[in-house]
């Protein structure tokens, strides 16, 4: 396995771990102010995609013209499963209660890690996801909660790719609670706020 590339910060070990992946350019730990405005007492756990795009990190290759390599998706997928259970393994965390952070293609990881992989998470905040590609076989995801959010005014993600995402999600019987604002691919307080009052139920 090639190096992980994460970061831990501690917190109390009784609150479940967050597991940081971060969109396009970011890395381990630049999701760790939401992380941590989001559930400010949980340990935090950060993994960096390891593909460069003309040296942005990702988490898998897009193609110049904006396609996506779904073989390398499907292979970097099993390596971030792996790297996350090595990590967790080095830090006492339990995968099954690690709840993920991540916006956009951190975010789509993560999606596509439930649709596709059996991935052991539960629980998921995806800041501006989309659906990469649809799963191929039924998938179970009973148990499975979602936080979701899509800018109306998002040029990467369509309203249909982002309602195809969410469907599938809840077809497989995840719960998915839907957050749309007049906004782009980009954060807003607005929606962490959101965010912050359905993290709040769980
Ligand atoms: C992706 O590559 O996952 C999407 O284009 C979102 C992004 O990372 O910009």
């Amino acid at each position: 396995m090639t190096e992980i590339h994460s970061a831990y910060y501690p917190g109390k070990i009784n609150l479940p771990p967050v597991l940081m992946l971060h969109g396009t350019g970011g890395d381990e730990s630049d999701l760790l102010p939401i992380a941590q405005f989001l559930f400010p007492e949980n340990p935090k756990l950060g993994i960096r995609g390891r593909i460069s795009e003309n040296g942005s990190n990702r988490y898998f290759i897009r193609h110049s013209d904006g396609t996506f390599d779904l073989d390398n998706l499907s292979q970097e997928t099993d390596w971030l499963l792996k790297a996350i259970q090595t990590e967790a393994n080095t830090h006492g965390l339990d995968v099954n209660q690690l709840i993920v952070v991540g916006f956009s293609n951190g975010a789509n990881v993560a999606a596509y890690a439930w649709l596709h992989k059996q991935a052991p998470f539960k629980t998921a905040v995806l800041l501006h996801p989309m659906m990469i590609t649809p799963p191929t076989k039924p998938v179970d995801l009973t148990g499975v909660q979602a936080f979701a959010t899509y800018g109306t005014l998002d040029t990467i993600v369509s309203e249909s790719n982002f309602d195809s995402l969410t469907q599938h999600l809840q077809t497989a019987n995840a719960q998915v609670e839907i957050f749309k604002n007049q906004q782009s691919h980009r954060l807003t307080q607005t929606e962490l706020l959101a965010a912050q009052t359905w993290v709040k139920k769980l």
